[in-house]
């Protein structure tokens, strides 16, 4: 993702009237790379919110980043069990890349500290299903940067399946992506990324139309990954290709419970300007989402709903729910809605029993690519018995 990306999500403005100001929250930052400067810079709009320490494995980082958000009077620390043990925390803000979310979740859950862990979850089932475990021995709140859960529009898709409009829902196509975007930095490489543009991504638009039908269980996966862009000096630059070891396409047909059949593709990188438009059938209506980057709020055509009214066949738009001007971007909405249930002793926003599901098509679309044939999906039985 590219930083005219990012700046899309405009940091909120304070907004006194709606937050509770009876109690301070106590933050810290674990992992101060690219992601956490979006973070500091919506934390600090918050006047409920104390910004009291960041960690990051390279040492004078976390120190720079404080300084460059004028947040000094922060303490840093080279590894987040440091932190953990040194700090009094109400909460955390995991930014490390993917292959550390397992760790600093589990560890700041056992500490007693609400985590808000950044997309996506993990990189396997298992360090997922451990992330459920932590979560429930601790009875603190968890909840996923998902910031398009936040979009009106994501909302109104979950609203339109729920009201029945489109009747039974019983295939889906979902994914996207781009023509050219290889991201760089620790987001192509396994032992920091673990997945390519299927976790980065790809989460993102499975969690779009799993969210709006209830997160189904995936019964069997199969799944494809390549990595014909980033891995190739023609279309990425010669040392990010050297060093390119994960996916940049990603496609998967995916059974889910209740008869549903779930089409799936991702794309970094490839020879077409989309690899498609979001599309849920039913047995009464049908509805298309336009392609989008729906995790930059990135609605920019109405979607559609086809149906048959008085016996004809009808189409009609679903007018774009625009934010308001000035208003506050997705990722402020994201970290407040985390920090109101926190507070509030609310479920959480984006909860990890349905992220988990994410997270096992996505390890399945891994395993089955690799072995070339489909799988049947076995959610570990602790998180069936305990959490699910
Ligand atoms: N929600 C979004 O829109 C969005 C956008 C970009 C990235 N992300 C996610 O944010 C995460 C971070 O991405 P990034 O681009 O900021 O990566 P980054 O590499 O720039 O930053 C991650 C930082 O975490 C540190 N780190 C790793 N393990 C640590 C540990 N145990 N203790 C302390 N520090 C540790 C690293 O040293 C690094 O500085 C990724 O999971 C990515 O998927 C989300």
């Amino acid at each position: 993702m590219s930083d005219a990306v990012l700046k899309q999500f405009t940091p909120g403005l304070p907004d006194k009237q709606d937050i509770d100001m009876g109690k301070t929250l106590r933050v810290g930052i674990i992992g101060t790379g690219w992601i956490a400067e979006y973070y500091i810079e919506d934390l600090k709009q918050m006047p409920d919110i104390a910004i009291v320490s960041g960690a990051d494995l390279i040492p004078g980082k976390a120190d720079a980043f404080f300084k460059r958000f004028k947040a000094e009077g922060a303490r840093t620390y080279n590894h987040h069990l440091e932190m953990l043990e040194n700090e009094e925390l109400d909460a955390v803000c995991v930014c490390t890349y993917n292959t550390t979310h397992a760790e600093c979740t589990i560890d700041a859950l056992n500490k007693g500290v609400h985590v808000l862990l950044e997309k996506p979850m993990c990189v396997t089932i298992q360090e997922a299903a451990d992330i459920l475990a932590a979560e429930k021995r601790s009875g603190k709140l968890l909840s996923l940067g998902f910031q398009p859960r936040m979009d009106e529009n994501v909302k109104m898709i979950k609203k339109i399946v729920e009201s029945g409009e489109l009747g039974k829902v019983y295939y889906i196509q979902t994914g996207g992506g781009r023509r050219r975007g290889i991201p760089n930095s620790t987001f192509i490489e396994k032992k920091t990324a673990g997945v390519g543009a299927l976790g980065d991504i790809g989460c993102y638009s499975l969690d779009m139309v799993l969210y709006a039908i209830g997160y189904p269980k995936p019964l069997t996966v199969s799944g494809y990954t390549s990595a014909f862009f980033g891995a190739n000096p023609k279309y990425n630059n010669p040392q990010d290709a050297a060093r390119f070891n994960v996916d940049d396409f990603a496609a998967a047909f995916i059974r889910l419970e209740g008869d549903i059949v779930l089409d799936f593709r991702i794309s970094w990188a490839s020879h077409i300007d989309t690899p498609g438009d979001t599309i849920i059938m039913g047995t009464e209506a049908a509805l298309r989402i336009p392609s989008t980057e729906c995790w930059n709020g990135g609605f920019t055509a109405p979607m559609k709903l086809y149906k048959d009214v008085a016996g004809e066949q009808v189409e009609m738009e679903i007018p774009l729910r625009m934010e308001k001007p000035g208003g506050k971007g997705l990722f402020y909405k994201k970290i407040r809605a985390f920090a109101d249930a926190v507070k509030s002793n609310t479920q959480p926003p984006v909860p990890s029993k349905e992220i988990f599901i994410n997270q096992a098509i996505i390890d399945a679309i891994v395993t089955s690519a690799r072995l070339k044939r489909e799988l049947e999906v076995v959610l570990p039985v602790e998180v069936l018995e305990g959490v699910l």
